[in-house]
């Protein structure tokens, strides 16, 4: 095992390759407070990538309703039950410190990851993880909108019950593409060496012609998105939509696009780019690049289940009426300020979420153009100013596609043309 630096855990943690980075690295924001669960990510992946034989069971994307939700059938509560089973055997605690670490609120985890726990357990597998049997992926929508009440426990409300804004009967969408993790743990399992990141964006792809259909990557990705194939007997996963992220999709004019399932969203909940990675595997700091801003400088966006250890390189907004722990859970302990800071937006903020599916191409500088003072309140006890200032998003060759007030503007038909159709 090498040591590797997770920037997620505060601390380095055991990898089986030694570190390396790409030049960018493919990564996404997901506001699941705006998600309507409709399904259209889902369906526009299916139509582009898995319409053949062989893949009638996948779904590179897919959006399930958590807390009861999840396709394959229990995938989180598995691999979150062997990760504690595996703490008990080897007398540790999962904790997370908030308070260490140069990435607050990140903080430290002093746990151990699923790569961790299965050399400590000494299993004889790079990973702690699980093969879904076939009936788990037999459908993507279990408890498609089954909401809870949830009333106390240590997972649970106040004993008073709600305690707004955390509803007492509450649902959410969680929306799940492959992570591209920075440390993946399925190539970590694939002793064939079928599973390589792309040193040019980051982005995990299955060499379709190494593949034998061992299965560990199934087996040993947290997140369970490598799916096997049974006519083709190897296993495939979400490309990134790489012909468009590569700018070689017709479509694309040559730069960068967003993949379908961001591009399609009626939700507009998707912001998909490349963020620069510095020499020491750090992401460079760019203030003006969009991902960078909200992830990196706001926090506003966190990684899904960061204490797996794979360093997942899509983050999400959480939302604002699940519990807290239910979400500290998910996201660590960075969720109370990221949704202080959703629900009270920075002025900088506020202009660039409305770039959120502005245009299919991939925005890689955002600009601002300061307006008028048009509305103010208080939010959370503290005053709170919104401005009417114009976002200004750039393509890949510093080109400008995009120019967006934060008030809609409101056109009004001439009489003449009421009624004109
Ligand atoms: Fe691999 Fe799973 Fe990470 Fe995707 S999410 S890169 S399949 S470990
Ligand atoms: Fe499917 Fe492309 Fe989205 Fe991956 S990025 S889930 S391949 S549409
Ligand atoms: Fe949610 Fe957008 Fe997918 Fe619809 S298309 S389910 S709004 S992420
Ligand atoms: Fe390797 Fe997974 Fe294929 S483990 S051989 S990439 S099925």
């Amino acid at each position: 095992m090498a040591e590797v630096y997770n920037w997620h855990l505060g601390r380095p943690i055991a990898y089986v390759y030694p570190e390396t980075h790409p030049q960018k690295q493919f990564a996404a924001v997901f506001n699941i407070n705006r998600c309507i669960g409709c399904q259209t990510c889902t369906g526009a992946c299916k139509a582009t990538w898995t319409f053949s034989k062989g893949q009638e069971y996948m779904w590179w994307n897919n959006v399930e309703s958590k807390p009861y939700g999840s396709y394959p059938k229990y995938w989180d509560v598995k691999i979150l039950q062997k990760l504690d089973e595996a703490h008990q055997a080897a007398g540790k605690t999962a904790q997370w410190d908030p308070t260490t670490g140069e990435q607050a609120p990140y903080g430290t985890y002093n746990g151990m990851t699923i790569t961790e726990a299965a050399a400590t357990l000494n299993i004889g597998e790079q990973a702690l993880g699980y093969l879904p049997p076939d009936n788990e992926w037999s459908a993507p929508n279990f408890y498609e909108d089954t909401s809870t009440k949830y009333k106390g426990g240590t997972l649970g409300l106040s004993p008073e019950g709600a305690a707004l804004p955390v509803h007492q009967t509450w649902f959410f969408y969680l929306q799940r593409i492959c992570n591209h993790c920075t440390y993946p743990a399925c190539a970590a399992a694939c002793p064939r060496k079928a599973i390589y990141k792309r040193p040019e964006d980051g982005i995990v792809l299955i060499d379709q012609a190494r593949c034998r259909g061992y299965r560990k990557c199934v087996e040993q990705c947290p997140y369970k998105k490598s799916m096997y194939r049974g006519t083709t007997n190897t296993s495939e996963k979400c490309v990134a939509c790489y012909p468009r992220v590569e700018g070689n999709d017709p479509l694309s004019n040559g730069v960068p696009m967003e993949t379908r399932c961001m591009a399609v969203c009626p939700g507009k909940i998707r912001m998909n780019g490349l963020v620069e990675i510095g020499e020491d595997g750090t992401w460079a700091k760019d203030l003006q690049n969009p991902l960078y801003y909200m992830i990196r400088e706001e926090k506003v966006a966190l990684p899904l289940y960061p204490q797996f250890g794979t360093e997942p390189n899509i983050y999400y907004i959480p939302p604002r009426w699940a519990p807290r722990p239910y979400l500290r859970q998910m996201f660590g302990p960075g969720v109370d300020d990221a949704i202080a800071r959703y629900t009270a937006p920075s002025r900088t903020l506020l202009a660039l979420m409305q770039l959120f599916r502005a245009t299919q191409t991939m925005i890689f500088r955002f600009e601002i153009e300061e307006g008028p003072l048009v509305f103010e309140t208080e939010k959370e006890g503290q005053p709170w100013q919104m401005y009417d200032d114009t976002v200004i998003g750039f393509d890949a060759k510093g080109r400008e596609v995009v120019r967006l007030s934060v008030v809609e503007p409101l056109h009004e038909l001439p009489q003449e043309r009421l009624n004109s159709i």
